[in-house]
């Protein structure tokens, strides 16, 4: 499996760095969010629909109370959150199937509620609070999928990073 930690100290690094992924990704690929509240995950999918060519900030915000938002970027954005389910019967009952393997980007808050039916290709990332101000994101993939974009944030120095 292969695993990146990114320490952000400030919600415009977590934006640029999910820029930077936004940019790489492509039609099916799909990203599970998991982690604490105010970890994070709103702001990186902010960042990742910049990166998609969203191009307005304030557009994402949590889906909260209607589980499933949609932006029109360069390609599609799902973008939900499951906060409000109950189980992960209930996300196959609101028509997940048609999304994961469609024509656009997925991107789950709250993952964890369905870790056992995420696709094996799934580009996991669980946010950690390390401070007033710090988060941890960890990125992991069990399969090949990711392994450019693993390659590319790899070899980036930290400036190259933030001045996104
Ligand atoms: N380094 C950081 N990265 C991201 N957000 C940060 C950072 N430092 C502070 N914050 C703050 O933490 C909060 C993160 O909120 P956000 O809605 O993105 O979290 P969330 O994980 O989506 O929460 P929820 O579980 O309620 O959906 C914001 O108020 C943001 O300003
Ligand atoms: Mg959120």
């Amino acid at each position: 499996m292969k695993k990146i930690v990114y320490m952000s100290h400030s919600e415009d690094q977590t934006i640029s760095f999910a820029k930077k992924i936004g940019r790489s990704l492509k039609k099916g690929d799909g990203l599970a969010l998991m982690g604490d509240f105010g970890s994070g995950k709103t702001t990186f999918v902010k960042g990742l629909a910049l990166g998609l060519g969203l191009g307005k900030k304030g557009y994402v915000c949590s889906p909260s109370f209607v589980i499933l938002k949609i932006y029109r970027a360069r390609v599609p954005i799902y973008h939900f959150d499951l906060y409000r389910l109950n189980n992960s019967r209930d996300f196959f009952d609101i028509g997940f199937g048609e999304f994961v393997a469609a024509d656009g980007v997925t991107v789950i808050e709250w993952a964890e509620k369905m870790k056992p039916f995420l696709p094996k290709n799934t580009l996991m990332i669980h946010f950690k609070i390390a401070g007033l101000k710090t988060r941890r994101l960890c990125l992991s993939c069990r399969e090949t999928r990711h392994e450019k974009l693993f390659k590319k944030l790899k070899s980036l120095r930290r400036h190259e990073l933030f001045n996104v």
